[in-house]
């Protein structure tokens, strides 16, 4: 399940998500919609991000889906909201960059991607959220990524073709590994869209799930240097979340790197 690469940039920030166009997406499908105020604990960074408000009839639309997967692309995570401040802390480490998101939700991590002047690839299972990213994005950082709906459980060779993106300098991830069958893909997946040398940039809660990936990368030599973000977060539910933002940086040296 891959459905178009799609890129288009916005300047105004004025599109709705009826007017943007994706394979497979339904507008029907995301129901009343709300908008929420996003402020990074960090950096002070404020974004408007564009949610459904009625997540129990997305639920209910999940019962059908072949995979089992729940709408949660539909919420806002600690972890994409502490991903998204670490990014614009260090703008630079982005800028110019061709860098890919995997499991980008509702897009807050992405805004602050193509803020800090990334050239972004988004991808996630859901279309919805491939849309909404891309409406959010423009709301927030005036540009929209080019985006690609995959299952990374069985990536199609278009996500490494992809427009030139395959083996790129940064890859950024933020609560991806919350089920064990998702390990071996995910990790499968980086090792073969990051260059020898890259950063794969992983905000987790601290999941067990993610605890075995990136152990699982530090045996293979990779280093990995954390950050604690404690908040706040925007839902009082998330109050005692602390989410570790892991700088993995695979062992090796670019091609051409001296
Ligand atoms: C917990 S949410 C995190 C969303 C966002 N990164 C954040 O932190 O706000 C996990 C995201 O991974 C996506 N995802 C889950 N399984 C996937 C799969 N097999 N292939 C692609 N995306 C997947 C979901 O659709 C969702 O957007």
């Amino acid at each position: 399940m891959t459905q178009g690469i799609r890129r288009s940039q916005c300047t105004s920030g004025r599109s709705q998500p009826e007017d943007l166009s994706l394979p497979g997406w339904d507008r029907a499908r995301l129901g009343p919609l709300r908008t929420r105020r996003v402020v990074l604990p960090r950096s002070g960074a404020s974004f408007r991000i564009v949610q459904p408000a009625d997540i129990d009839r997305l639920l209910d639309l999940a019962a059908a889906d072949p995979e089992e997967q729940l709408p949660y692309w539909a919420e806002l995570w600690p972890s994409g909201i502490a991903l998204a401040d670490a990014v614009l802390l260090e703008p630079d480490t982005l800028r110019g960059q061709r860098v890919i998101e995997l499991g980008c939700g509702l897009g807050v991590t992405a805004a602050a991607a193509l803020r800090a002047g990334a050239e972004l690839l988004a991808m996630d299972y859901s279309a919805e959220a491939l849309v909404l990213t891309c409406w959010n994005c423009a709301w927030n950082a005036g540009l929209e990524p080019a985006v690609l709906r995959v299952n990374w459980r069985q990536p199609p060779e278009e996500v490494f073709a992809a427009a030139g993106f395959a083996s790129v300098p940064v890859i950024l991830a933020a609560d991806v590994l919350y089920e064990r069958r998702d390990v071996e893909p995910l990790r499968s997946l980086v090792e073969r869209l990051l260059r020898p040398g890259g950063l794969l940039w992983l905000a987790e809660p601290g999941r067990a799930t993610a605890a075995s990936f990136v152990e699982s990368l530090r045996d293979a030599g990779w280093q990995d240097e954390t950050d604690m973000w404690p908040g706040p977060w925007p839902d009082a539910n998330d109050a005692t979340v602390a989410v570790t933002v892991h700088r993995l940086r695979r062992p090796g040296s670019a091609p051409g790197a001296s």
